[in-house]
C-alpha cells in the first residue's frame, strides 16, 4: 500500500552540493515527492526530532550538527516507502553500508551521514516526523507518470 515517509538530507549532504544526487535517486527509483522544504533546523526542534536519543553521549553533538546548517526535509510516497528508502539510505554507519546505497556511496562518518531517513520499525515514526516538520497543507497530491 502507498505510505508517506521522512527524508531529510543533514547539513554536510547540503554543504556537499548532494540535495540534487539524493532527490533524483528517489525519484528515479519511483517514489513521488509530495513535500519539500530547504530550512534551518532550530534547537527546540531538533530536540523533538532527536528526543529518543536525549539520554545518549552524542545528543549535545548530535543537536550541535543538525542545527549547524540548512537541511532538505522531504516526504517521499509510495508502495512501501519506508522500506524503500531505508534500503536506498543504507545503515547508520556509512562504514558499514554497502556501496549503492546513499550512505555507501557519500558517507563515511557515523554522525555526518549525509541523510536522515524515518526508522521502519519505529510504527509511529513517520507520522510524528512528517507532522514536525510539515504542515497539512505543504504536502501536495498529483498524478506521477512514469
Ligand atoms: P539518524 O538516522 O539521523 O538518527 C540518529 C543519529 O544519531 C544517526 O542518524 C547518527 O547520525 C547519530 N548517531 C548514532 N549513533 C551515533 C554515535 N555513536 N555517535 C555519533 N552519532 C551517532
Amino acid at each position: 500500500d502507498d505510505e508517506r515517509t521522512f527524508v531529510m538530507v543533514k547539513p554536510d549532504g547540503v554543504q556537499r552540493g548532494l540535495i540534487g544526487e539524493i532527490v533524483s535517486r528517489f525519484e528515479e527509483r519511483g517514489l513521488k515527492l509530495v513535500g519539500g522544504k530547504f530550512m534551518q533546523i532550530d534547537d527546540e526542534l531538533a530536540h523533538e526530532h532527536y528526543g529518543e536519543h536525549a539520554d545518549k553521549p552524542f545528543f549535545d553533538g548530535l543537536v550541535d550538527f543538525i542545527t549547524s546548517g540548512p537541511v532538505f526535509a522531504m516526504v517521499w510516497e509510495g508502495a512501501d516507502a519506508t522500506r524503500q528508502v531505508r534500503s536506498m539510505v543504507g545503515e547508520t554507519d556509512p562504514a558499514e553500508s554497502a556501496p549503492g546505497t546513499i550512505r555507501g556511496d557519500f558517507g563515511l562518518d557515523l554522525g555526518r551521514n549525509v541523510i536522515h531517513a524515518s526508522d521502519h520499525e519505529d510504527e509511529g515514526a513517520n507520522e510524528r516526523e512528517i507532522d514536525l516538520f510539515f504542515d497539512d497543507e505543504e504536502l501536495l497530491d498529483y498524478e506521477r507518470i512514469d
